[in-house]
């Protein structure tokens, strides 16, 4: 039966690079819609941009162009990305279309008119500055637990406490630095404590989580016991400014409140495939309509489960539209078991992976052979991502076409011959052909790593049949022509099954090793027979090469972060109502970590008077050291002629200490003193680094010999 499946990956926000922790979720998704379409299934794969929000306005803001220009860009680059990794959607389309906006419009409408949108005043931090409210991630301050300074107003980076951005003490903006007022203004609200969406959530939500225990745990714990009513209404909008759609009032009338971002980013999947039906002039409604015995499935991690479990279902219900089949969760990647980290070069965007020259065939098979199907976080260890490509996929399964491809070009013509194989097939290679179903079965379930290992079973048991015939010594012997072209035809024949089970996960490879076998596109089914008697084959070329752990160093120092100034040379004033350009700019970096990879807008004009304010001296570096507990810091003791100074400067990853001592570089003197964890920092030393981080080194000023301890620099 030919089953109607549509799938769908989280769409990426449109302000930030694609890196390889977001390729455990395309990767996987990919693996599997391919997997569907070769069993013959109808299988649509859509995904889009994630284009509204407050960080994409602002970050457009900040690179002096349009928000419809940066998220323009942004879907260039992202699409270069995917495509780079093989990941295949049948659409990637973006949330700031015509079509997602016609079914938010359309879903905000049914849930309104089901009594299911209230609208209310609430409280909340308002930058008169920049004349907007701000989004929690854009308040800082002093965590009221342990006092820290320059904390998120939802949660302390240093103690880890959680509170509401009105708890902070001296908070300030991130955005302008001015401090926030509490101004009050209307919001709209989903009312999910309705008991129409509590019951159906309790009866729902659990069938759309199938067979992914830990999601359902999640799930009992936001929905609480029967009887109580945990899940509170969801705030549906925001005010101007905003870059999003704007909810649409009674009579065409404006409401100048707009969907807050997670509203329509779920409806840009109906938004993708609508675009995507009328390329294809498929029917959007035996997908999506009520009833539809269409499969919808949804890949997501698990930091997005309360959005697709909750939120999503309960909107498409009340909007008479049809539920997930399924939500199918994943861990989130760490590299060599920590997560993924700038200052270590384990940040790794898709960009660089590709630019550095790595194989994107390797990353799928590493990911492959580690996704279970489960919620676990998923281990990029890059010495084992070297030896299992190395010693599994190129050494048992290219390896096997290798070794017989030369005798049959060389001896043969290319011709084969596997009259006789029928019977020695299944007598030499048991379960080769009857494996099918079995990887087949754990493919469906999302277990790539158990159908991988069945693969590399299989081939194992191959590569003991050539050990056992020898194909090489055959090829010496007189009288065993016909011998060894039916052995090299065995392999040629095992190595295109092993390609029939491995082409999800290895699309580009798959494609040229059918050009090898001179076969058409290999379906699933197609491991069900073997080739024609007398099939030929075309000149072997080298399938793929090993990964040179050389390769693997050089990815990690080109993703080294190069210049941290945040931690490092930028010491923030003590006042928090007077922030500095230096505090904004230390912001900035903050958010860079969401939204990296981007170029870096160009610094307006200053004017001289501006520079002069800056008292930049040269130092004598007297003493150096290591900072117990900071990854990225160097404390350095900074002799001005006339006095020293405490300095911590974020260098670690560039400098020894010892090779600093003694050394001149120049400081700005004027800096006023910051508390930091360590102690006081006194000022910061001047380093070139590349803008955006992708650079290894961070390299520190030093002045033409002669210059003196205390000169000033002009
Ligand atoms: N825009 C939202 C999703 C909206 S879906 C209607 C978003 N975007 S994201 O760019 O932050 O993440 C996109 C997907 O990548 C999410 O499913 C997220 O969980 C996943 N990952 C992002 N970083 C990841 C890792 N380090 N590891 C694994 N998956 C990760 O969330
Ligand atoms: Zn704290």
């Amino acid at each position: 039966m030919t089953r109607k499946i549509l799938v769908t990956s989280a769409l990426p926000y449109a302000n930030g690079a694609i890196h390889l922790g977001h390729l455990v979720e395309y990767i996987q998704t990919d693996i599997w819609t391919r997997f569907q379409k070769m069993r013959g299934h109808e299988c649509w794969y859509v995904c889009a941009d994630d284009t509204h929000g407050t960080p994409i306005m602002l970050r457009a803001e900040k690179e002096g162009i349009s928000p419809e220009q940066l998220i323009a860009r942004v879907h260039a680059e992202h699409s270069r990305d995917f495509a780079g990794f093989h990941v295949a959607f049948d659409n990637y389309h973006t949330t700031h279309s015509d079509e997602t906006r016609h079914y938010s419009e359309d879903i905000y409408g049914k849930l309104k008119a089901a009594g299911l949108i209230e609208v209310r005043a609430i409280e909340q931090f308002y930058d008169p500055v920049k004349a907007m409210f701000l989004p929690d991630r854009f308040i800082k301050g002093e965590c009221p637990k342990c006092g820290t300074r320059d904390q998120y107003g939802d949660a302390c980076e240093s103690c880890g406490a959680a509170y509401a951005p009105t708890e902070l003490k001296n908070p300030y903006s991130a955005v302008s630095g001015a401090k926030p007022e509490l101004r009050s203004s209307d919001h709209y609200f989903f009312k999910l404590s309705d008991p129409r969406c509590q019951e159906f959530l309790r009866r729902a939500t659990r069938a759309v989580c199938e067979n992914q225990p830990e999601a359902i745990n999640k799930l009992q714990e936001w929905l609480g016991e029967p009887g109580e009513n945990k899940l509170t209404d969801w705030d549906i909008s925001r005010d101007a400014p905003y870059f999003g759609f704007e909810i649409p009032g009674d009579n065409g009338q404006s409401t100048g409140k707009y969907f807050y971002v997670w509203l329509d980013a779920p409806i840009g999947y109906m938004g993708s495939f609508k675009n995507l039906c009328k390329k294809k002039g498929l029917d959007f409604d035996a997908f999506w309509g009520k009833g539809s015995t269409a499969e919808l499935y949804h890949f997501i991690g698990k930091d997005i489960l309360y959005f697709h479990a909750l939120f999503w279902p309960a909107e498409l219900e009340h909007a008479g539209y049809r539920i997930p089949t399924s939500v199918f969760a994943h861990g989130f990647l760490t590299v060599d078991g920590a997560k993924m980290s700038k200052s270590r070069g384990t940040f790794i965007t898709a960009e660089s992976y590709l630019v550095q020259g790595l194989n994107p065939e390797w990353l799928r098979y590493y990911f492959a052979a580690k996704l279970n199907g489960s919620m676990e976080d998923i281990d990029l260890n890059l010495d084992d991502f070297v030896s299992r490509v190395n010693s599994d996929l190129v050494g048992k399964y290219i390896n096997i076409a290798s070794r017989a491809a030369g005798f049959v070009a060389k001896r043969f013509d290319g011709k084969l011959d596997t009259r006789h194989l029928n019977e020695t097939f299944r007598a030499e290679l048991p379960g080769l052909v009857d494996a099918g179903e079995e990887i087949a079965a754990h493919y469906e379930a999302r277990d790539y790593a158990r159908a991988l290992r069945r693969v590399m079973a299989l081939a194992d048991q191959i590569n003991q049949y050539v050990d056992k015939h020898q194909p090489w010594t055959l090829a010496k012997q007189e009288g065993q022509g016909a011998k060894l072209q039916e052995v090299c035809s065995l392999l040629i024949n095992a190595f295109r099954i092993l390609t029939i089970y491995l082409k999800p996960v290895l699309p580009k490879l798959a494609r040229r090793a059918e050009e090898f076998l001179n076969v058409a596109p290999l379906h699933w089914r197609d491991a069900a027979h073997l080739l024609p008697p007398a099939h030929l084959i075309n000149p072997y070329e080298h399938l793929m090469q090993r990964i040179d752990p050389k390769q693997v160093d050089a990815l990690v120092a080109a993703n080294r972060e190069s210049l941290a100034p945040t931690v490092a040379v930028v010491p923030a004033p003590t006042s928090a109502q007077a922030p500095s350009p230096q505090r904004h700019a230390q912001h900035q970096q903050a958010t860079e970590d969401k939204t990296q990879g981007q170029a870096e807008p160009k610094a307006q004009h200053i004017s001289i008077d501006d520079f002069a304010k800056v008292d930049l001296r040269i130092a004598r570096i007297a003493d150096a050291r290591h900072v117990e507990g900071a990854d990225k810091l160097i404390q350095l003791t900074l002799d001005l002629g006339t006095e020293t100074r405490n300095v911590f400067a974020g260098i670690k990853s560039a400098y020894d200490p010892a090779q600093l001592v003694g050394r001149l570089t120049v400081m700005v003197a004027n800096l006023a003193p910051r508390k930091m964890k360590f102690g006081m920092s006194e000022g910061m030393v001047l380093a070139a680094s590349d803008a955006d981080g992708k650079s290894p080194g961070i390299y520190l000023l030093s002045p033409d010999s002669g210059a003196q301890p205390g000169m000033r620099v002009k």
